[in-house]
């Protein structure tokens, strides 16, 4: 019997070589399906980002006249923008511990007043819906569906072009889809929202003291009057029957809904019903993202959870919603003297997944990512393993290019980007965790089954200095639900 048949039996440790393996089998996996897919929908987020490479010198002089002031609100963070300040709260919150946080700015003034302190580098794709079509059409996908709510041409020509993302448009009283870049409304709005990439490594000073960025990440300030109130756009709200083209359907973009617009989820829960009725084999897919409004998160929890086949968030999200649960399960894994480790993470994506019956839960995070499946009777592990691996890959690509490559490109670009040593360090820990008659088996295999439910783990890709720190977990998310919506 060969080395790989041990291990899959349970004889061995999941090494990096065997971590790279995996990965190959995943991506050949993927490829070799694509074809069979038939459509993808993304909705409900897009938009434009303006992008800003922080230099941490002007953020040091952009502070200096209110530190003081500056310094309080990041003791108290106030998680959305009323002026200046409350920006470079979040930007310095965000830069000194290395968080990826997105605040709402409420003054449509301060957003139009960015351009004086900071200069931006550039235009891309913004949004959940906007980034995760992109990736799928790199990725060879037929036919995706992005929610745009406003279309105007410098949103449209963000879009890769080919022809195979498209968009529902009303012609002649009936609903037909038009390729993006055919279907530009010229007098909608361009929802630009700013996002501030930083750098590992970079140093500033704040009333004297030093401020050292531990990890790359990004801070993104948001107007968006359209996008926050989850206003649905007309075709695509009507156009039920592109339910019908599809195999799956990616949900985010609730996250930062405004709480005086929270009825609005009504429409969109109605929309899943609806195509769920016009296509009971569906795969949804729902993607947390950070939601600083509590009220936001149990609604999402409460009414979006129960619609969808899967979730995914990520460790940062895991604790926000851990605080809307039940007090009895509410943990803050910051409080538990392990930390943010995977057993601790495990732990709390069990007792969520188990609260809620979501059947499948997928925690990512910089260095690893696992996934919770209960209830699926057929559920082949392997293939689980397998979305986790391409996921990762797919955005390990994007990170170290700063664009969608493909998926050819993002198989043969591996080998220059190696196993996170963090990641097999958490593998290990996670695996001397668990109970004693599954732990060699975890330990061969990457996945067990514990208790009533599986649980799968990959290690990630460890991109030094990436070229961009944005749209990553999109881009992760897209291959994982390709993949899965496909198996
Ligand atoms: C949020 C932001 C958007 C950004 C995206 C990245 O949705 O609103 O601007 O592109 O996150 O994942």
């Amino acid at each position: 019997m060969d080395l790989i048949n041990v291990m899959r039996q349970g004889g061995g440790i999941m090494d990096e070589d065997s971590w790279n393996l995996r990965y190959s089998e995943a991506l050949s996996g993927l490829a070799s399906r694509i074809d069979a897919v038939e459509g993808i929908i993304t909705a409900y987020n897009t938009n434009i980002d303006a992008i800003y490479r922080v230099r941490p010198s002007i953020v040091e002089d952009a502070v200096k006249p209110y530190s003081r002031e500056v310094l309080d609100k990041i003791r108290d963070p106030p998680r959305r923008i009323l002026d200046e300040k409350d920006l470079l709260a979040g930007l310095i919150l965000c830069m000194r511990e290395g968080l990826g946080e997105e605040w709402l700015i409420l003054d449509p003034k301060v957003s139009d007043r960015i351009s004086e302190y900071f200069i931006r580098d550039e235009l891309r794709m913004g949004g959940q819906a906007g980034n995760m079509a992109n990736a799928l059409a790199s990725l060879g996908v037929p036919l995706i569906i992005p929610h745009v709510v406003q279309l105007p041409e410098m949103q449209a020509d963000l879009f890769i072009d080919g022809g195979r993302i498209q968009v529902p448009q009303a012609s002649d009283g009936e609903i037909v889809l038009v390729p993006v870049r055919d279907a530009v409304r010229p007098d909608d709005e361009a929802l630009i929202h700013h996002v501030f990439e930083f750098s590992k490594g970079g140093e500033f000073l704040m009333e004297g003291s030093p401020i050292e960025i531990p990890r790359d990440n990004r801070f993104i300030a948001t107007y968006d009057d359209y996008n926050t109130r989850l206003i649905i756009d007309p075709s695509f709200r009507d156009g039920v029957e592109i339910a019908g083209r599809v195999d799956g359907a990616i949900l985010a973009g609730y996250h930062f809904l405004r709480e005086d617009c929270i009825e609005r989820i009504e429409a969109s829960l109605e929309q899943i019903r609806e195509w769920r009725r016009l296509n009971p084999r569906l795969f949804i897919h729902l993607e947390l993202g950070c939601t600083p409004n509590p009220r936001v998160r149990s609604e999402v929890v409460g009414k979006v959870f129960p619609l969808v086949d899967s979730v995914g968030l990520n460790e940062h999200e895991l604790v926000e919603v851990m605080g809307v649960l039940k007090p009895s399960h509410r943990i803050n894994l910051w409080d538990l003297r392990l930390g943010e480790t995977a057993p601790t993470i495990y732990e709390a994506a069990r007792i969520l997944s188990c609260l809620t019956a979501v059947g499948r839960l997928t925690v990512h995070t910089k260095d690893y990512s696992l996934r919770i499946v209960r209830g699926r009777p057929g559920i082949q592990p392997e293939r689980e393993l397998h979305s986790l691996l391409s996921g990762s890959a797919v955005a390990a690509s994007y990170a170290a290019h700063g664009r969608h490559m493909g998926l050819d490109a993002a198989a043969s670009g591996l080998k220059g980007i190696p196993i996170s040593p963090v990641g097999i360090r958490e593998f290990n820990d996670l695996a001397e965790s668990l109970p004693l008659k599954v732990r060699e088996f975890f330990r061969a295999n990457g996945y067990a089954k514990v208790g009533d439910a599986w649980l799968i783990f990959s290690v990630n890709r460890d991109v030094e200095d990436p070229a961009t720190t944005t749209g990553l977990g999109d881009s992760m998310t897209a291959a994982m639900v390709l993949a899965d919506a496909s198996a």
